[in-house]
């Protein structure tokens, strides 16, 4: 049905914009307005439409998006047409994302352009860089506590740096994933700072109280994400002698986006990133955007609302630009955040497989594969054109987010198993090398998640300091076999750096007192360019690691049944020690993938004639992609090596393209 009202009031606002907007050629941004506008003015309406200055609001978010529109390169509109046409492509098996701190990988933004080589060697070409905006000198939650979301951190470079950055990163083919912190600013932003001065305008940026009516209220149901240094999630302020709401550190104050000028602020930054040339932005803390007493403040429908705009205003001055929804959070929630609709209510085209990332954990603590076989399969579908980021880990602690529901179907208690998953990764169990240290330990609920690089907590460091070469061999099959299920499993994986060189957690984090109570820093490395160096050095663990990834990036770069397109098939085996799907190629005839990880110390056996009759599968003809060998039979039983994955075609190699 025609949609009268939204029209008119189009037509109205195309009337009133500024004199200089209207002299502009817009025709594109027009195209894009008109199509997306009864959505933007729906969603708008629904959040803000009992306001007076409804209408107001609405002329200046177009005008935001227009003025955006009109500072977008010539290069950048080219690539927003491409992708326009090429609408799929960010599904696409061929992309490898890594996640970087500047100063940790490169020293400051021109040192990442320098090392970009390295990634280039290693196969990665989607860059995350972490947040290296403006924020305060001392503690800043590694660059979360935002102090100006226009300006670079002067320690790590400039916005012209960061303009060469992705022009080197484009001229190399790779995209580039910035943050914008959409939760939160520091306390030192300007906003903040007017509001200490007592500007009421920039105090309704922000949830402030006068007295603790209200906040202890929110407490009641409100849980705590950093129950150790920031417990409670207000903060007292003492020049406005007022509560603020500070959900994560008392640093970093919560926005408050039922003001429809804070969203607007945001989308407004949102796209001046996506001008900077930004291909990805990852939107920080999406699940808690939006707070209401009585609930946890998460995943509160308003939530998805106000991502739905973000989403259509950015498709409409920068369409080629992709969002990432960093929601870690409860199975069925994180799907959510992919939108209800792939069409009418997109949210964002990729999420965090936060579910995939404990489940991989769990298996390989427990070297059996049953809560991962149960845990995926209670993972709702996502919808099409949406697509998983899959990671071993990130800069954040491992969090044990599994569903209660399915540790009880494994056969496990979900207390005691999740106690033993702690214990086990942070070594207190007997028989674990795991060098992890307990975060965010809640004496109240018991909950506490991990810290630690994923080579100590594989147990290389254990290994490493026992010289003990059998001990090495098994970590380093581990970490190979957690990135080859994160290859494989549909999505993009994303690599954190310093694991493609079996970096082992650092504790030089401790003589920093800003950052000495937060030992996630343990894995946040500054990357030893001379160890890097010995991925040259045949036999070394680097190059062991360095060159099994490396391999394992190309193979899968060739391999289309990869792409996502939900075409992934768990596989139920009698086995607990395995873990199989098939992968189906969406491009017509080309013959799937078998996937089968062992994560037990023994070699375990698959009954080949248990999977039944795949079309034309020839199980007799198997060849492992990664290795390019034919995997060991015995009578028809397929023996998967301890710790080992294979990639199974039953084709040759270049059939698969
Ligand atoms: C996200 C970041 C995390 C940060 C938090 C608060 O979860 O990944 O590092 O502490 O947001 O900004």
């Amino acid at each position: 049905m025609y949609e009268q009202l939204s029209h008119s009031l189009l037509n109205e606002i195309l009337d009133e914009l500024k004199p200089e907007l209207r002299r502009q050629d817009l025709r594109h941004f027009y195209t894009r307005l008109g199509a997306n506008f009864y959505a933007i003015h729906t969603l708008f309406n629904h959040l803000y439409g009992q306001r007076e200055d409804f209408k107001q609001q609405m002329i200046r978010l177009v005008e935001v998006m227009a003025n955006q529109y009109i500072n977008r390169s010539g290069r950048l509109e080219r690539s927003d047409m491409q992708r326009e046409k090429d609408l799929n492509w960010f599904l696409s098996q061929e992309l490898v994302g890594m996640a970087l701190y500047t100063e940790g990988f490169g020293d400051n933004v021109q040192g990442v352009r320098k090392h970009l080589p390295y990634l280039q060697e290693l196969g990665v070409n989607m860059v995350h860089v972490m947040p290296m905006m403006q924020c305060p000198e001392g503690a800043s939650d590694g660059g979360y506590a935002v102090s100006d979301f226009r300006q670079i951190d002067a320690r790590v470079g400039t916005l012209e740096d960061v303009s060469s950055l992705a022009e080197a990163l484009h001229n190399r083919d790779m995209l580039l994933v910035l943050d914008v912190v959409v939760n939160h600013t520091s306390d030192e932003h300007e906003w903040a700072r007017r509001s200490r001065n007592g500007e009421r305008q920039y105090q309704d940026y922000y949830y402030i109280f006068d007295n603790r009516d209200l906040p202890d209220m929110f407490e009641e149901t409100l849980p705590e994400i950093f129950p150790e240094t920031s417990p409670g999630n207000f903060t007292w302020d003492e020049t406005m002698e007022k509560w603020v709401m500070t959900v994560f550190h008392n640093y970093q104050w919560d926005l408050n986006y039922s003001n429809p000028v804070v969203l607007i602020e945001m989308i407004d930054i949102i796209l001046f990133w996506a001008n900077q040339g930004a291909d990805v932005v990852r939107l920080d803390a999406v699940a808690f955007l939006w707070k209401k007493i009585g609930t946890t403040s998460q995943n509160e429908r308003e939530a998805h609302l106000l991502l739905q705009l973000m989403k259509d205003c950015c498709q409409v001055t920068a369409p080629g630009v992709l969002f990432i929804a960093e929601a870690i959070v409860a199975p069925v929630e994180i799907t959510k955040y992919f939108g209800e609709d792939a069409v009418i209510a997109k949210e964002c085209e990729i999420a965090y497989n936060a579910t995939f990332m404990a489940l991989l954990w769990d298996a390989c603590c427990t070297q059996n594969a049953n809560l991962l076989n149960r845990g995926i399969r209670s993972l709702p579908d996502k919808l099409d054109r949406a697509t998983w980021l899959n990671y071993v880990r990130s800069h954040d602690d491992i969090g044990l987010g599994f569903d209660d529901r399915d540790i009880v179907a494994a056969g496990y208690s979900p207390s005691a198993h999740r106690q033993f998953l702690v214990e086990y990764l942070t070594g207190v169990y007997d028989d674990s090398d795991a060098r992890g240290q307990p975060f965010g330990q809640n004496l109240k609920t018991g909950d506490a998640r991990i810290s630690g690089s994923l080579a100590s907590l594989i147990g290389l460091e254990v290994a490493i300091e026992q010289n003990d070469e059998a001990r090495i061999d098994k970590a380093i099959s581990r970490i190979l076999l957690m990135y080859g299920m994160v290859l494989s499993f549909g999505g993009i994986p994303l690599l954190y750096y310093g694991d493609e060189i079996g970096t082992l957690n650092d504790c030089g984090y401790l003589q920093d007192k800003n950052k000495s109570g937060d030992n996630r820093w343990v894995h946040r490395p500054h990357i030893d360019w001379e160890k890097a160096e010995k991925r040259r050095e045949q036999g070394s663990v680097e190059q062991r690691i360095f060159d099994g990834l490396k391999k394992m990036i190309a193979v899968r770069k060739t391999i289309r049944a990869f792409a996502d397109f939900n075409n992934r098939e768990l596989i139920e085996l009698a086995n607990p020690h395995l873990f199989a799907f098939w992968r189906t190629n969406p491009f017509a005839a080309g013959s799937p993938v078998l996937v089968v990880a062992n994560f037990d110390d023994a070699p375990q056996y698959l009954d080949l004639s248990s999977l039944g009759n795949r079309g034309l599968f020839q199980f007799s003809g198997l060849m492992d992609l990664y290795s390019g060998e034919s995997p060991a039979l015995f009578k028809d039983q397929l023996v998967v090596p301890p710790f080992h994955f294979y990639w199974l075609t039953d084709e040759r190699p270049e059939m698969l393209m």
